[in-house]
């Protein structure tokens, strides 16, 4: 057990803000991400929260949660939309995925990166009592190690990157990349999901800023920067108790039986994001339609797809051609009362999710790129029968852990359809074979061990 106070620090709080009956304002723990990641750290000694509830204008006062005190960062809308829309989700997240979009620059989206992340160094600095840990999360607050380091060196800081880090190639695109580099460079130890990032970084500081580089430790002024791969991991023993309740097994059933109890059913389970290959997994599913080789109503999709960043240009123009393409589909393939692509827009509870997960013959995980992607972790976690399943992208952080899964390459069309259509005809007893096997690694590997093992390595 942990027994230096700990805060962490991230771009959103675990809280949601919810309207009780009688009108009044209430915060939940909100449910899923980081928050569940991070759960099994929270315990021990006083533990602290850093970060923005949602909103502009001032921060709300918070009451604590689940013991976690809660210190909010206040965001003003222009911060909100030149920091998080602008630099962080409109610069470095389509540049952090192999830019699958067009990155945008802006200066002036530099500029508030940099004041918010004064401002949660500060928050941290305050929050923090003398020797604690600070594990700083994420792609949001990069320069905040530095900043953090400065105000209070006595602190023992950490970082962790849950989003993939770019080789140099396409890091060196951006104009600030010495002080973002420096940020993370604050950290005593900066955690990555794979070696890949790990990698990414140790060039980066030899090339950038020149520094010497041995094995995985990058020597900066006096101090020494520790790097390695943490590859981050689910609950597996909270969402299996979940997923083999009698509850959960019969909104499965009932499930398929609203489905029309197809003989197959396929799934994908997004945040409305153009590095989910979304767009490639309807492609291929409308040419396998189109083929005949898989038809409906034997055959459908259910496609669960959040909003997400709704503002951000390349965000909204994913929207509407993602719901264009599911109009055309159920109009060309569907039946009445049976479309192609049962196409949900919003979010569920962990039940659901579990049920929708069990009903699944097929889950379709097919990203351009992505950290981990946690959903098709969830998804074996899930099937504690054994059964289904899972198509994954190679360009997921999860396929270097689930190599039983079908792996695919979502820019290659005929290879997923093939794929798609071995995993819907898979023989029963090879799928279970992969499914016990993924499901061995991923309950030595779950999100307890994830965080004991970056903590264990920061404290070292
Ligand atoms: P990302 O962090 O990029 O959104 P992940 O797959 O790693 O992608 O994590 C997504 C998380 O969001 C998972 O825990 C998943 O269960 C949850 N989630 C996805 N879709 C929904 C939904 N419709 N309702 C509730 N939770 C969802
Ligand atoms: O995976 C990166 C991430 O920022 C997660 O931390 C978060 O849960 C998810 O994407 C959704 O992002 P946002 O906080 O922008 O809604």
């Amino acid at each position: 057990m942990r027994e230096q106070p700990l805060v962490v620090v991230a771009n959103r709080l675990p809280v949601d803000e919810t309207i009780s009956e009688t009108g009044t304002r209430e915060w939940r723990r909100s449910p899923g991400g980081l928050v569940t990641a991070l759960r099994p750290v929270l315990g021990g000694a006083g533990t602290t929260w850093v970060g923005w509830a949602g909103g502009t204008g001032p921060a709300p006062e918070l009451p604590a949660i689940d013991g976690v005190t809660m210190r909010a960062v206040p965001l003003s809308d222009l911060e909100f939309e030149q920091y998080y829309e602008g630099f962080a989700n409109a610069t470095l997240w389509p540049l952090y995925h192999d830019a699958v979009e067009q990155p945008v620059f802006h200066r002036r989206w530099w500029e508030a990166y940099q004041t918010v992340n004064r401002r949660f160094a500060a928050a941290a600095a305050q929050a923090a009592p003398p020797g604690a840990i600070v594990w700083i999360q994420d792609y949001h607050l990069q320069l905040v190690p530095a900043l953090l380091r400065e105000l209070r060196p006595d602190l023992r800081i950490g970082f962790f990157m849950h989003i993939p880090f770019p080789p140099p190639e396409l890091f060196k695109q951006l104009p600030r990349r010495a002080e973002l580099l420096r940020g993370l460079l604050g950290a005593d130890l900066v955690g990555f999901q794979n070696s890949g990032g790990v990698h990414n970084l140790l060039r980066l500081a030899e090339r950038v800023l020149g520094l010497r580089v041995r094995h995985q430790e990058i020597e900066s002024g006096d101090r020494v920067v520790r790097v390695g791969a943490f590859p981050i991991s689910i609950d597996v023993a909270a969402l299996e108790g979940i997923a083999m309740s009698p509850q959960v097994e019969l909104r499965a059933e009932q499930i398929r039986a609203d489905l029309g109890n197809p003989q197959r059913i396929m799934l994908g389970v997004d945040r409305l994001d153009y590095t989910k290959g979304i767009e490639h997994r309807l492609k291929a599913y409308r040419e396998l339609l189109a083929d005949g080789r898989v038809k409906v109503p034997d055959t459908v999709l259910v496609q669960v797809a959040v909003p997400s960043r709704e503002r951000v240009g390349h965000y909204r123009l994913l929207r509407d051609k993602v719901e264009r393409e599911v109009g055309g589909m159920n109009g060309e393939y569907g039946r009445l009362g049976v479309p192609a692509v049962h196409y949900l827009n919003r979010s569920f509870d962990q039940e659901e999710l579990a049920a929708l997960y069990r009903a699944a013959d097929v889950m379709v995980v097919t990203p351009l790129r992505d950290g981990m992607n946690l959903v098709a972790k969830e998804y074996v976690a899930a099937r504690v029968d054994h059964g289904g399943t899972l198509v994954l992208s190679e360009f997921a952080g999860a396929a270097s852990e689930l190599r039983q899964a079908y792996l695919v390459n979502p820019h290659d069309l005929d290879g997923m359809k093939d794929t798609l259509v071995r995993a819907l005809d898979a023989d029963p007893l090879d799928a279970a074979r992969r499914m016990r096997a993924m499901r061995r690694n991923l309950r030595t590997h779950d999100v307890h061990a994830w965080a004991r093992a970056y903590l264990a390595a920061l404290q070292n």
